[in-house]
């Protein structure tokens, strides 16, 4: 079998629910305090094994091609500062053995046509995709629970959660019957389904393990909702000669794509963080409940 070593970060999207911030720089790189989307989403690959992160780029690619390279500048000051501490952190965010690979997306034509455009440097090997405004905390983080899941089963998995009735509208919903306590055999999916339609309230969120044949799938999906290439398509082709598994996974989710849901991963996130959590913790407590 496989190791899933592949991990693609599609980062391509206009971000367009939060301009002007997303204008000039990827919402990728918005911050939880002080550490960027993206960097969340790379540190759970690293903790499920994962070596080789590629990223789908967009228009403002450089921002994050920055973050993961060396800062010769930056270094420099620090070190003509005597600032060691913050040498050594900027140095090392990321594991010597880890590869940064980057290819761009050359239009903004959907999730599905970004996972698409990684298949030359995935082949024919399982991989993950992580929506790096899905922030997800989890212990173990969440896809190392799913790579447990993919090796067990070996077939492609889908991140699930329930969601409220009212918003199948934002999701892509599958319908699905259980195998274990965390684990449902995939019957049906569909891309932002209403509520009157929706076969479940089991939502796809954004992380996925997928078998390699979905390229097939991808290349044969005629643009959908929006006009764009969608991967839930991909994925319901898919389905139609594979078994795909719904994997509910053991964790906190914080939809960062959304502004109530960036400034509760803040709130949150602020309160545990160990410089200024206390600080900040004792702040909001003088607020009237
Ligand atoms: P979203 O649906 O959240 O779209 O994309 P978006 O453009 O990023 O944000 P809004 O809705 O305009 O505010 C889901 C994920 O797919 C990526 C995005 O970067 C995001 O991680 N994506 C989307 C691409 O890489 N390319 C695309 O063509 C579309």
């Amino acid at each position: 079998m496989k190791q899933v070593t592949k991990a693609v970060f599609p980062v391509a999207g206009m971000g367009t629910r939060f301009l002007p911030a997303t204008k000039a720089s990827p919402k990728e790189m918005m911050p939880i305090v002080d550490k960027p989307l993206i960097q969340f989403a790379v540190e759970e690959a690293v903790a499920a094994g994962i070596t080789d992160m590629i990223f789908v780029t967009g228009r403002s690619k450089r921002a994050i091609e920055d973050h993961f390279d060396k800062a010769y500048e930056l270094e420099s000051e620090l070190e003509r500062h005597g600032k060691i501490e913050l040498l050594e952190f900027v140095q090392n965010l990321l594991p010597k053995n880890i590869n940064c690979i980057y290819i761009r997306q050359p239009e903004a034509l959907g999730l599905g046509h970004a996972v698409l455009c990684a298949q030359p440097v995935i082949n024919d090997e399982p991989f993950a995709v992580l929506l790096a405004d899905d922030l997800l905390q989890g212990t173990p983080s969440v896809m190392r629970q799913m790579v447990d899941a993919f090796e067990y089963y070996n077939c492609s998995v889908l991140g699930v959660e329930e969601v409220p009735a009212a918003e199948t509208g934002r999701y892509g919903i599958v319908a699905a019957r259980p195998l274990s306590e965390r684990v449902e055999l995939i019957s049906a999916i569909v891309e932002k389904p209403k509520p009157e339609v929706a076969p479940s309230t089991l939502a796809v969120i954004g992380r996925y393990i997928l078998m390699p044949s979905i390229f097939d799938h991808l290349k044969r999906v005629k643009p959908g909702l929006g006009g764009e290439i969608q991967l839930t398509d991909g994925i319901a082709s898919l389905l139609s000669e594979q078994q795909v598994l719904a994997y509910r996974f053991d964790g906190e989710r914080y939809d960062c794509g959304s502004k109530i849901g960036y400034l509760k991963a803040m709130v949150d996130l602020g309160r545990r963080h160990p410089e200024v959590g206390a600080e900040f913790t004792a702040y909001l407590a003088g607020f009237p409940k």
